[in-house]
């Protein structure tokens, strides 16, 4: 049994430079592409030769204006046969290979996302509460949406134009000085502005393309948490408020896209005067030559091709670049998401827990929030099995914490919690999550049918079961008056419940799981007056034979427990049964008074 917890320290960005950033973005890269290793290797066969394909084009024109025309002149036709067919074949290959290219890249694309985004799906879900309430939904959001997608932008058509482009550059201007390297010299010549204002580009629309990741991001997260919270936002009129700064976000975003835009625009016209200059030198200064008799007329509109040829890959280059530096920033996000470990680690060495008896045990327990002050300074607490505790204590005093720790949504920073003499950081947490339950206020309920619902901790229970589990709480009536039974939709309309029906639900839902020890926190507190006598009565049933922690605001509730714990600031302040706390006079008597006044007078 170990009495002090070692917290690893939490893996946050933050703590991490650039390089091992990147370190960790490639580790995830690497394990995303080994599986699809060889894909990627066939798709790079494929970039090669639809490349070598298409360079071949002006080369066979060269060769059918210089060779094959003068041949036809002497009567032998078959060597213009001969740069036609060759012509077509190259381009045939060409479109061929280019068609693989994209249906095997989006092969690879394809499964690497399916991959990573159903990591993030079951990473996201193992972590711990504590970066649950640490990590907004609209970043989580941002995350499964946003930053999957600028991969899939770079993965689908991004990486393979980039090899493709830069294979292309490279063909063209290797056969180009080949063919003659003087009209080579000229496009070396060309390249330079060319790259420079590509890199004029990048640097610039780095800026705003960045801006305007950010600015879509905060438009997202602002919209997820108006929408999350649209009761307060409506309760409190908040509309013209929000909608004001959503506004603002939206035109943010919008004049970051339209700066990229207008950017976009300088660096395509730059581009294209260049290409468009380049290729007027190469046949002015060709043309001259051809007039000298220097130059073959066939060499020249080869090298006119290829000249203009040269300058759309690196357009396509510049334009990828964005997506580039955008999906590494994703994937930079996505590694530190996967990276993050649960503060909840699961056990080395899990020890099974079975038959539980629910003898539940804090001992010296310390605890806080994250890094936050103290919520329990020191807990020592004995709970045999079977007893039903009351906690009460006023709203902070830590009763949630408490019973948030017996679920072990959160280790102890010292001392343990002990279920049945094991401690709840080493038993084994499917059997942890089988024989402790714990139902809170919210009662949430997935979409589907009230039945499957009711299943959840149980989904081989039979129809029968979960009617008898129904029954036990008092909500068959409720339940069997619903539109379709047990078979009615809990998200469509009409076959919504209440917030008390919820519970009741939550309430059966318990039931079945059956487990040992049960902890329901505030989870009687929708449930209205009227109801009350049934409550009670299902209460009592979904109590018996366990140990329960309850948490409740109702006299009645407390006053059926076998003991009573008033909590405050953390600590216990008085222990007994409800008889003799109210005979005692103390805090828990004063609570009793106040409750018994109010209940008379309403
Ligand atoms: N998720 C949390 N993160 C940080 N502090 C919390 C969190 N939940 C509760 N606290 C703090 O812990 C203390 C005890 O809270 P809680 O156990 O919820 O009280 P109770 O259930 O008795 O009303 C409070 O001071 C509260 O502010
Ligand atoms: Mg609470």
């Amino acid at each position: 049994m170990s009495t002090t917890a070692v917290r690893p320290p939490a893996s946050d960005e933050e703590t991490l430079d650039g390089r091992a950033l990147r370190a960790r973005s490639m580790r995830l890269l690497g394990s995303l592409v080994r599986p699809v290793a060889r894909a990627v290797w066939g798709t790079a066969l494929l970039v090669v030769g639809s490349q070598v394909a298409l360079v071949a084009g002006p080369a066979l024109v060269a060769y059918g204006i210089d060779s094959a025309l003068p041949a036809l002149r002497g009567g032998d036709a078959r060597p213009l046969w001969f740069a036609a067919g060759g012509y077509l074949v190259a381009a045939l290959l060409g479109g061929l290979l280019t068609a693989a290219t994209v249906r095997t890249s989006a092969r690879v694309s394809q499964s690497i996302l399916l991959d990573l985004r159903r990591r993030v799906f079951r990473h996201t879900q193992r972590l711990d509460l504590e970066f649950h309430e640490r990590y907004t939904s609209g970043r989580i959001i941002s995350r499964q949406t946003s930053d999957l997608d600028a991969l899939r932008e770079l993965l689908d058509g991004g990486i393979t134009t980039l090899a493709t482009s830069t294979l292309a550059m490279l063909l063209t201007g290797v056969s180009l000085a080949l063919l003659d390297w003087r009209s080579g010299l000229v496009l070396l010549v060309a390249v330079v502005p060319g790259a420079l204002v590509t890199r004029w580009f990048q640097l610039r629309s780095v800026v705003l393309y960045r801006a305007s990741r950010t600015a879509v991001a905060r438009v997202i997260v602002r919209f997820v948490e108006t929408m999350t919270g649209i009761r307060a936002v409506q309760a409190f009129r908040r509309e013209p408020a929000t909608a004001a700064t959503y506004d603002g976000l939206a035109e943010d975003y919008r004049a970051n896209t339209a700066r990229s835009i207008r950017i976009n625009g300088v660096f395509d016209s730059s581009l294209t005067l260049i290409g468009n200059v380049t290729v007027a030198v190469v046949l002015l200064l060709g043309g001259l030559r051809v007039l000298d008799g220097g130059l073959d007329v066939g060499v020249l509109v080869a090298a006119v091709l290829y000249a203009r040829r040269f300058f759309a890959p690196l357009r396509d280059i510049g334009m990828v670049y964005n997506s580039f530096q955008s999906a590494t920033a994703a994937l930079e996000k996505l590694a530190g998401l996967l990276g993050h470990e649960p503060s909840v680690p699961d056990p080395v060495h899990p020890v099974p827990l079975r038959d539980v008896r629910g003898d539940v045990r804090f001992d010296g327990v310390e605890f806080g929030y994250g890094d936050g002050p103290t919520v329990l300074p020191r807990l020592d607490l004995h709970v045999p099995a079977g007893q039903v505790v009351a906690l009460v204590g006023e709203t902070g005093a830590g009763k949630s914490t408490v019973a948030k720790l017996l679920a072990r949504f959160y280790d102890v920073r010292a001392g343990a919690v002990l279920v049945d003499g094991i401690d709840v950081r080493e038993a084994d947490p499917a059997d942890l999550r089988r024989s402790l339950v714990m139902v809170t206020q919210e009662a949430y309920l997935f979409s589907g049918s009230v039945a499957a619902n009711i299943a959840l901790g149980r989904p081989d229970a039979t129809r029968e079961e979960i009617e008898a589990a129904a029954r036990a709480v008092g909500v068959h009536e409720l339940v069997a008056s619903l539109p379709d039974g047990y078979d009615t939709e809990v998200d469509k309309r009409g076959g919504r419940l209440s917030a008390g029906q919820r519970q009741l639900v939550s309430f059966a839902r318990a039931f079945l799981a059956d487990p040992a020890v049960l902890i329901l926190d505030e989870a009687t507190s929708a449930l209205d007056v009227p109801g009350e006598a049934l409550v009670q009565e299902g209460l009592r049933t979904l109590l018996a034979g366990r140990t329960a922690v309850v948490i409740a605001h109702r006299l009645s509730t407390v006053m059926g427990a076998d003991r009573v714990l008033v909590v405050d600031a953390g600590r216990v302040v008085e222990d007994g049964s409800p008889a003799q706390l109210v005979a005692a006079g103390g805090r828990f008597a004063a609570l009793h008074d106040e409750w018994q006044r109010s209940i008379a007078s309403s």
